[in-house]
């Protein structure tokens, strides 16, 4: 139940990562409050039959990055993923997360950076 679980997981953060860069890439109109768009800055998308790498990045400082791994030894047999994401916060805090999630399940480490230097505040 978990390794289907965990490949249920994996396939659909594949899937979204691919479904998300056409909405973004297309560009949409400003913002009313005249913000930039946000830009894709970084994507990779690799699927093999045994394991799997995405990424991206985009220019407000979110990024996201994940590697999976079908594995069948007597360590490990199923899936491990391995990723990593960052944003920053409203509150201008930079949130990073690691993460392992493999035969002894989710396990998240979570980083808070201060705060990044601010962004002017709009008038
Ligand atoms: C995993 O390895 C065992 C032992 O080599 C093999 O019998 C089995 O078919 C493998 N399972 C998969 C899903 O590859």
């Amino acid at each position: 139940m978990m390794k289907i679980t965990l490949f249920a997981l994996a396939a659909l953060a594949v899937a979204l990562a691919q479904e998300d860069a056409p909405a973004a890439a297309a560009a949409p109109a400003p913002a009313a409050g005249g913000a930039a768009p946000v830009q894709i800055l970084k994507q990779v998308d690799e699927v093999d039959v045994d394991k799997y790498n995405f990424e991206f990045e985009t220019s407000d400082g979110t990024s996201r990055q994940e590697t999976g791994e079908y594995k069948n030894d007597t360590e490990q047999q199923g899936l491990v993923v391995k990723g990593s994401y960052k944003y920053v916060a409203p509150d201008g805090q930079q949130i990073s997360v690691t993460y392992l999630a493999d035969k002894n399940g989710y396990q998240p480490t979570e980083e808070k950076a201060a705060d990044q230097a601010a962004p002017a505040p709009e008038a």
